[in-house]
């Protein structure tokens, strides 16, 4: 057990230390379409902070979250009209994670990889595990400020792989959250014995809390399209320069 421990600690402080490694950042913070994901190019700097982000209403978080989080002002006032919205029709929304920094997203990665080594007794399946359900440093949207992991008071504010999408506040977001500008970036997949939904277009297991704000007019294109998020959003990238 000890070993195993210091196994978990020893793949922590590497997650750790990559924290000040400076990469790439190609686009202007202010873009909507910004693809983030495993392939190579793809991810964000350390020094990619959004300039507008707006500390969130306390009434628009879980009680079980921490209190003192931001979006980015466009992604903040489409959330604010989604969950007054989602209100009328009986449907409480409810903010898990909103905007995590390069740095806060490095302690939520190795916290990961610590906790899935210590469940599989074996490093390698609890850094292989990890990777599926949180995104390395600069590999997670919710460093654009842009996104936020929405949670429900039927399941007690947590997530579930297994119930969230089951559940009558999904079904009104599957429903309208293109009309208010988001899309969901982790959609079900059948791809892998590990199942949880496992996508191997994403390289994620499902996950029907992690939403996205692009805009109303690419969510309802996006919906229309049938296509995966990012190849969509791969579309509309370069469209915005500044
Ligand atoms: N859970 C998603 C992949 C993230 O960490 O950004
Ligand atoms: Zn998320």
């Amino acid at each position: 057990m000890l070993s195993l421990l210091v196994l978990a600690l020893a793949l922590s402080a590497q997650a750790d230390s990559n924290c000040s490694e400076s990469r790439g950042g190609q686009w202007p913070v202010t873009n909507l379409f910004v693809v983030v994901n495993k392939e190579a190019s793809r991810q964000l700097s350390p020094a990619y902070v959004p300039k507008d982000l707006e500390v969130i209403p306390v009434e628009l978080i879980s009680p079980l979250a921490p209190k003192h989080q931001t979006l980015r002002a466009p992604a903040l006032r489409a959330y604010a009209r989604m969950h007054e919205a989602a209100a009328k029709s009986g449907v409480k929304l409810f903010i898990r994670s909103a905007y995590r920094s390069f740095d806060d997203q490095c302690r939520t990665f190795a916290s990961k990889v610590a906790k899935f080594t210590t469940q599989f007794h074996s490093p390698e399946r609890g850094f292989g595990y990890a990777q599926k359900i949180s995104a390395e440093p600069g590999r997670s949207q919710h460093q654009l400020g842009t996104t936020m992991d929405i949670v429900f008071e039927e399941l007690n504010y947590d997530f579930s792989i297994e119930k969230a999408d089951k559940t009558p506040s999904f079904a009104w977001l599957d429903q309208h959250a293109h009309e208010f500008g988001f899309i969901m970036s982790y959609p079900f997949g059948d791809d892998d014995p590990e199942n949880h939904g496992y996508n191997s277009a994403t390289g994620y297991f499902f996950e029907p809390w992690h939403w996205r704000y692009v805009g109303v007019v690419a969510a309802k294109a996006y919906k229309a399209s049938g296509q995966l998020p990012d190849d969509f959003l791969k579309t509309l990238e370069s469209t915005q320069r500044k």
